[in-house]
C-alpha cells in the first residue's frame, strides 16, 4: 500500500480543486426514508473551480501532463450540457491555455427551450472556450482530430483531454479521492460500507474501484448507470480500472473483484428526465439544501433512494453517496422544476 501511496504522490498535479471536499450526514433524508443505514454525502459538487464537479480531480493530473508537454491549448468534446467540457474550459482559463471544444448537439431530444443556450454551454463561452458545434451523429473523433491538426498547422501545441477525462491518468484522480475519503472516515470514526454514484464515461468509478480495492477492500462500490447502457459502462469501467491499476503498479488489488453497475435509473436514455430523478432532485433540495442535476447526480440520487427503499443496506451500514456535481445543467431543464 505504501508503494501505491508513493506512486500517487509522485504524479505531477496542478492544484485546481478545493480539497478535501466535505463529507456530510444526510440525516433528514434518512429520517424521511425511514432508512436503516446511516447515509452520507461526499460533496464533489464543491470542488470549486467553475461551479465544481468530479472532473476537476481528473483535470489536476491531465493538465499537469499537458503543461509538462509544453501544451498551449487543450482540445476536448462533449454534449451541449457536458459538465466535463465546462470544467475543462474553466481549468484551461485558469492555467492560461486556449480551449477548443467539439460540442455535440442533438444527443438529447428536445427537453427545454433553453437547453442549447444556458447552463454549461453559457459557461463554456464565458470561460473563453472556442466551441465548434457538430451533430451528435457526426464522427466526433474526426472533428477533434481536425481541431488538433488545425492548431498544429498554426504552430500551436495542443493537448487532447479524453472524452469525460476518462483514461488511466484522469481516473488516478479518483484513487487520490479514496485516500481523501479514508482520512475523513478516520476523523469521523466511521467505516464506510458502501460508496454509490452515477457512472458515465467510467473514469470516476474506475479510480474509485482501484482505490477501494487497494485501500479499503471491505467497502462495496456501486456505480449507477445513467446512460441506459449498463453493460457498455461496466465494460468501460473494467478497462479503465485495469489501465489505472497498471499505471499505479496496483494490478493485483483488482484481481477477482467484480465491477458493479446497476441498471434501472436512466429511464429512456441519456439526459431524458425520469419521475425518480425529479423526485430525487426535489427531495435533495428540500430536505438537505442540495443542488442535484437532471442528467447525472439526480438520477444517481434516485438510485440510492431506491436501493434504500429496497432494503439493500443493513442497519450497521454507513453508505456514502458521491455527489459528482452537474448543477449548471439544472438551468437547462428549468421547465421540469418551474
Ligand atoms: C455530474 C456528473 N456526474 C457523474 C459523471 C460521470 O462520471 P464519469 O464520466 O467519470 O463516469 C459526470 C460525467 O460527465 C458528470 O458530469
Amino acid at each position: 500500500m505504501t508503494a501505491l501511496l508513493d506512486t500517487l504522490s509522485a504524479l505531477p498535479r496542478v492544484r485546481l480543486a478545493h480539497l478535501p471536499t466535505p463529507v456530510e450526514p444526510l440525516d433528514r433524508l434518512r429520517a424521511h426514508l425511514g432508512a436503516a443505514p446511516r447515509l452520507w454525502i461526499k460533496r464533489d459538487d464543491c470542488t470549486g473551480l467553475g461551479f465544481g464537479g468530479n472532473k476537476v480531480r481528473k483535470l489536476e493530473l491531465l493538465l499537469a501532463e499537458a503543461l509538462a508537454q509544453g501544451a498551449d491549448a487543450v482540445v476536448t468534446g462533449g454534449v451541449v450540457q457536458s459538465n466535463h467540457i465546462r470544467q475543462t474550459a474553466a481549468a484551461a482559463a485558469k492555467l492560461g491555455l486556449e480551449c477548443h471544444l467539439a460540442v455535440m448537439t442533438g444527443r438529447v431530444p428536445h427537453v427545454d427551450p433553453d437547453y442549447d443556450e444556458t447552463g454549461n454551454i453559457l459557461l463554456d463561452r464565458l470561460f473563453g472556450a472556442s466551441c465548434v458545434m457538430l451533430d451528435w451523429r457526426a464522427d466526433r473523433n474526426a472533428v477533434i482530430g481536425g481541431l488538433i491538426d488545425e492548431l498544429k498547422a498554426r504552430g500551436r501545441t495542443p493537448y487532447m483531454v479524453p472524452y469525460g477525462g476518462s483514461n488511466a491518468l484522469g481516473a488516478a484522480g479518483f484513487v487520490l479521492a479514496v485516500v481523501e475519503l479514508l482520512a475523513q472516515a478516520r476523523t469521523l470514526g466511521v467505516r464506510f460500507s458502501h460508496v454509490v454514484h452515477a457512472s458515465g464515461s467510467a473514469g470516476t468509478q474506475a479510480g474509485l474501484a482501484v482505490g477501494l480495492a487497494a485501500l479499503a477492500p471491505d467497502t462495496e462500490l456501486i456505480g449507477l448507470d445513467i446512460d441506459a447502457e449498463p453493460e457498455r459502462v461496466r465494460r468501460d469501467v473494467e478497462r479503465v480500472a485495469h489501465d489505472t491499476a497498471a499505471l499505479l503498479g496496483a494490478a493485483d488489488a483488482l484481481r477477482g473483484r467484480p465491477i458493479t453497475v446497476v441498471p434501472g435509473y436512466a429511464g429512456d436514455g441519456y439526459g431524458l428526465p425520469t419521475a425518480g430523478m425529479i423526485e430525487a432532485v426535489r427531495l435533495g433540495a428540500r430536505l438537505e439544501g442540495l443542488v442535484l442535476d437532471p442528467v447525472y447526480s439526480g438520477k444517481g440520487f434516485a438510485g440510492i433512494i431506491d436501493l434504500v427503499r429496497q432494503g439493500r443496506f443493513g442497519a450497521d451500514d454507513n453508505v456514502v453517496f458521491w455527489h459528482t456535481g452537474g448543477a449548471p445543467a439544472l438551468f437547462a431543464y428549468r421547465s421540469l422544476f418551474g
